[in-house]
């Protein structure tokens, strides 16, 4: 799985979307220019991204990923939704998957779930590490402007000086409207927070990079 997002023939993983293989490009050249061994991703699904970023980096060191995820859906997943889905099997899924990813690891690799809201998930991570912890996050959660601005600003707290931030659906226009869509919020955290965080330039932008510079 790890030259594509595609599960490769052998594979006893069970995924239903693939919403990574746009990103695998710039995914491979951030994780072979980095050190990271502890993960934060909001948004977790059926485990698709954990799934490959474990295959990845579990090859060069013992890794954490912590999963906030509310596993109930966003919009889009909802009966009548463009990816309507049953949230239980879907977290079946993602636990069966990150079982399979762990396995296969030359490293420890440990998943811990965070089943909430990504606000009081992220509280949880906040209480629990009081201090930066992380060496990426991954926003890829809600799409509400709110949301997706809550979750950034509360992930900055833990995210090591030096760690890396990707926000996924940058410029995810599926809802019309403005607060419907990541785009607003990633433009104004990054705005505020601009003595902290820099955008990482060098990168193809259908997800947005940026790497934390200051406490
Ligand atoms: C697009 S999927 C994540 C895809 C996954 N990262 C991948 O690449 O395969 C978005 C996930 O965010 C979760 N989600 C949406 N809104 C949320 C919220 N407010 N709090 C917590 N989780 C949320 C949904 O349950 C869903 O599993």
């Amino acid at each position: 799985m790890t030259d594509t997002s595609a599960p490769e023939a052998g594979d006893a993983y069970e995924f239903t979307t693939d919403w990574l293989r746009y990103n695998v490009a710039n995914w491979r050249k951030i994780f072979s220019e980095n050190r990271i061994e502890t993960i934060l991703e909001i948004g977790s699904y059926e485990g698709r991204s954990t799934c490959w970023m474990i295959e990845v980096l579990s090859a060069r060191a013992a890794l954490e990923v912590s999963c906030v995820d509310s596993w109930s859906g966003g919009d889009e997943h909802q009966v009548g939704g463009r990816f309507e889905s049953s949230m239980p099997e879907v977290e079946r899924r993602f636990d069966r998957n990150v079982t399979i990813a762990s396995a296969k690891a030359a490293h420890k690799v440990t998943v811990k779930k965070y089943k909430n809201l990504s606000n009081l998930g992220l509280a949880e991570v906040i209480a629990e590490r009081r201090a930066p912890y992380f060496d990426l996050v991954y926003v890829d959660g809600s799409h509400h402007a709110p949301d997706v601005l809550t979750d950034s600003i509360m992930a900055f707290h833990v995210l090591k000086v030096g760690g890396i931030m990707m926000f996924d659906d940058y410029l995810w226009r599926l809802d019309p409207h403005i607060l419907n869509q990541p785009k607003i919020a990633i433009d104004s955290f990054l705005n505020v927070f601009q003595e902290k965080m820099v955008v990482m330039h060098d990168l193809t932008i259908r997800q947005l990079y940026a790497r934390k510079i200051a406490a």
